[in-house]
């Protein structure tokens, strides 16, 4: 059999630039690219939307254990991810405000996490992928051939949101965006189960002072380091 193909895990805090970056770098190096925030934002518009209480952690994981979700992943590096669950498009809801505020809670819960991971490591089974998360590194593939840590200070993160949003028309206070960073940084990193936290053998990338192409060739040059030395 062919060799498999390396995969590449990104992971790091909200507002670090993953997205954009694992994007950019998946399309430059003709690999798949999985956004697997937006398998929990889905679950977590699926609950919202059926009134499911988000602190009933068995409805939860039933509800994640039967929902179809498929992805496809943009054909260049600014298209987003088009997400469908159960058939129906929801690619742009599961980006609401009201999402994003409840998605730690629902990926807190160990039967939700549990079923994504396994879809997660079948879709990367055979390689030649770019995972963007939260745990691709420390759990889903420890045995990635790159992980890059993203992160980048909270005023930074805090006032690239502030230009994301108002770019849709949003006004939103830096501090209160600073504020909600803060809550979200701390319940993905102090939850028991699959913590936000850098593998011990990631490579740190503080991206404050770096354009997002800068981010991007570093990461293409590790990936390549690497391919020459295997
Ligand atoms: O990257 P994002 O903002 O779309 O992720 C949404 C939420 O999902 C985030 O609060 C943490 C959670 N998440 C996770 O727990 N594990 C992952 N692998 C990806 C996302």
């Amino acid at each position: 059999a062919a060799p498999r193909r390396p995969l590449i895990a990104i992971d790091g805090p909200a507002g670090a630039g993953k997205s954009t970056v694992a994007r950019a770098v998946a399309a430059q190096l003709h690999l798949l690219y999985l956004d697997t925030g937006a398998m929990y934002r889905a679950i977590t518009w699926l609950a919202l939307q059926r009134g499911i209480p988000l602190d009933d952690a068995e409805q939860l994981t039933q509800l994640a254990a039967q929902t179809q979700l498929s992805l496809k992943s943009g054909n260049s590096s600014v298209e987003p991810t088009r997400i469908w669950a159960n058939g129906e498009e929801i690619t742009q809801a599961i980006r609401s405000p009201e999402v994003t505020r409840w998605v730690s809670q629902v990926s807190a819960v160990p039967g939700v996490r549990q079923e994504l991971v396994k879809r997660q490591r079948s879709m990367g089974r055979d390689g030649g992928a770019v995972l963007e998360g939260r745990d691709i590194g420390t759990h889903v593939f420890p045995d990635a051939e790159l992980k890059v840590f993203l992160t980048a200070s909270v005023e930074e993160r805090a006032q690239r949101r502030q230009h994301q949003l108002q770019a849709q028309g949003q006004q939103v206070a830096l501090e209160e965006l600073e504020a909600q960073i803060q809550q979200r940084d701390r319940r993905d990193s102090e939850r028991t189960i699959s913590p936000l936290r850098p593998a011990p053998d990631a490579i740190l990338i503080d991206t404050d002072h770096l354009s997002q192409s800068e981010v991007q060739d570093k990461i293409v040059m590790l990936y390549q380091q690497l391919l020459a030395r295997s």
